[in-house]
C-alpha cells in the first residue's frame, strides 16, 4: 500500500543550513512518493488511510553511503591499529570466512536484520570477493526492505593468499557472471562495481572494471585518501598520477559518466576536491572509522563549500556502529577538533549540516531521497523520543537535536522505504 497519510511532528532539511519542523503535520504518500507535508489535510487526500503517530518525531530515512557487511561480525573489536595493519590483522581474516556459505548465511542474516531495525533506509554495501556469499547477501538485503547497492569486491594483488583473486581475468569473469545473475533479479537490490582500493587491484583489473562500467552502465564504489601510508603506497604504484583521485580517473573509475562513491577523503587536497566536484563523485564521510583507525578528520565543510556531494557512512567495522545517529554526532565532533587543531578556515559542522548529509546528501546517490519536499521518495522513520527522559519543555528543533545525539534503533517505532512500511 503506497497511498496513505501519516501524522506527527515532521522535521527535515529545507536546505543545508536550515531544518524545518512542522508540528502535528500530515505527510502524504502517493505511489511511494511524498506529495507534501500539510498543516491541515487537503480534502483530496481525505479518503486515504491515516496512521496517527501522536507526538512522535517523523524524520526522513537516512542513507549509509559506505558499509562493509562482512565486517559487521567484528564491530567493536580491534581498534588498536591504523588502516593497513588493521586490514591484515582483522578485516582480511574475517572476510575470508565468507567462502563458507553456512557462516555467511548466519553472519549476513544478523547484518541485514540490524540494518532493517536501524535509521538507515538506503545503503551502499561492500560484500567480499566471493560471488555465492555476495548473492546471498543481496537476497537478505532484498528481504530486509531497504533499497541498496551491493558490491562483490575485486582484489587481485597485495592481499593474503587466502583472500586474493588469482588473476585479473579470473576476477573479471567472476564479476561479469555475478552482474548477469543479479542485475535484474531484485526489485530493491542492485549490483555496484567495487574495486576494493588501488593497492588491491592491478592495472589490468582496473581497466577491465572500467569496461564493465561501460558495458552494464553500473556505478562504482571504492576508498580514497583515507590514510597516509595508503596514499604513499598508491603514489608508488601509480607513478604518473598527480594524486590518488587522479589515479582512479586515469582508469575511468572516478565518476564523470557514471555514479561513483569514494569513502573517506580525509586527506583530499585542492586538486582532488576539484576533480570530485567536476566529476560528481560522492564523498562518503565516515567519522567513526576515521577516528578509530587514527586516519584523521575529513574536511567535510570544505567539501560541501566546494559543491562536492557528501553523504554519511558508518564504514562498519572500522566504524563500530550501524547507528547513523551516532555518526551524525561523531561528524560534528570530528569537525570541531579539526577546526580547533588544524584549520580555522573550515568551520565546524552545524546540526543542520550534519542532518543534511545523513539524509539529503547521501540520498542524492539514489535519486530524490532524504527529504519530505514534494516529489521525494517516501523514506521516513518515526522516533519515540519520549523514552529519553528530560524534565523541561523542549521545542521540536531541540527534540530533534537531542535525538541526533542520543537515539538508536530502540527509539524507532516505524520505518518506511519508498512508501513501504517495514515495521
Ligand atoms: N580500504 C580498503 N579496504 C578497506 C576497508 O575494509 N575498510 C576501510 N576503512 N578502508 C579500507
Ligand atoms: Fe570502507
Amino acid at each position: 500500500m503506497k497511498n496513505f497519510v501519516i501524522k506527527g511532528n515532521a522535521c527535515w532539511n529545507e536546505n543545508i543550513e536550515q531544518i524545518h519542523c512542522e508540528p502535528n503535520a500530515y505527510l502524504v504518500c502517493e505511489d511511494g512518493v511524498c506529495a507534501g507535508v500539510f498543516h491541515e489535510l487537503p480534502e483530496r487526500y481525505a479518503d486515504l488511510p491515516l496512521t496517527d503517530f501522536g507526538d512522535k518525531l517523523i524524520l526522513p530515512g537516512m542513507t549509509d553511503l559506505h558499509v562493509h557487511a562482512p565486517q559487521f561480525a567484528f564491530r567493536g573489536l580491534g581498534m588498536d591499529m591504523e588502516l593497513m595493519d588493521w586490514l591484515k590483522t582483522y578485516a582480511f581474516p574475517e572476510e575470508a570466512k565468507y567462502k563458507d556459505l553456512v557462516y555467511a548465511d548466519r553472519a549476513y542474516a544478523q547484518f541485514a536484520d540490524q540494518l532493517r531495525r536501524s535509521a538507515t533506509t538506503r545503503a551502499a554495501v561492500f560484500a567480499t570477493l566471493h560471488v555465492p556469499a555476495t548473492e546471498l547477501l543481496m537476497e537478505k538485503m532484498e528481504a530486509s526492505g531497504l533499497i541498496s547497492y551491493v558490491g562483490k569486491v575485486n582484489m587481485d594483488r597485495n592481499g593474503p593468499d587466502y583472500l586474493c583473486e588469482k588473476s585479473a581475468q579470473e576476477s573479471l569473469e567472476a564479476t561479469e557472471r555475478w552482474i548477469c545473475d543479479t542485475k535484474s533479479k531484485f526489485e530493491r537490490t542492485h549490483p555496484i562495481l567495487t574495486p576494493r582500493f588501488i593497492p588491491s587491484c592491478t592495472d589490468e583489473l582496473m581497466h577491465g572494471i572500467r569496461r564493465l562500467v561501460e558495458k552494464y552502465d553500473l556505478p562504482v564504489q571504492s576508498h580514497l585518501s583515507e590514510n597516509f601510508s595508503e596514499i604513499e603506497f598508491v603514489q608508488s604504484l601509480c607513478r604518473d598520477s598527480k594524486f590518488y583521485g587522479d589515479a582512479y580517473d586515469r582508469y575511468g573509475l572516478f565518476g564523470g559518466d557514471h555514479r561513483c562513491i569514494m569513502a573517506h577523503c580525509v586527506h583530499s587536497g585542492e586538486a582532488e576536491i576539484e576533480l570530485m566536484r567536476k566529476n560528481g563523485v560522492f564523498a562518503a564521510h565516515s567519522p567513526l572509522s576515521n577516528a578509530n583507525l587514527s586516519s584523521g578528520a575529513a574536511p567535510v565543510g570544505k567539501l560541501f563549500r566546494e559543491f562536492v556531494n557528501v553523504g554519511l557512512a558508518s564504514d562498519i567495522a572500522a566504524g563500530e556502529s550501524e547507528n547513523l545517529f551516532r555518526s551524525i554526532s561523531a561528524a560534528i565532533r570530528a569537525s570541531k577538533l579539526r577546526w580547533r587543531m588544524l584549520d580555522q578556515e573550515i568551520y565546524p559542522l552545524t546540526v543542520s549540516q550534519a542532518f543534511y548529509i545523513a539524509t539529503v546528501g547521501g540520498g542524492k546517490f539514489f535519486g530524490k531521497v532524504g527529504s519530505f519536499d514534494p516529489g521525494y521518495e517516501f523514506d521516513a522513520i518515526v522516533v519515540d523520543d519520549a523514552t529519553i527522559p528530560h524534565p523541561q519543555e523542549l521545542d521540536l528543533q531541540q527534540r530533534l537535536e537531542r535525538t541526533l545525539y542520543l537515539a538508536d534503533d530502540r527509539h524507532l517505532c516505524a520505518k518506511y522505504v519508498a512508501g513501504t512500511r517495514l515495521f
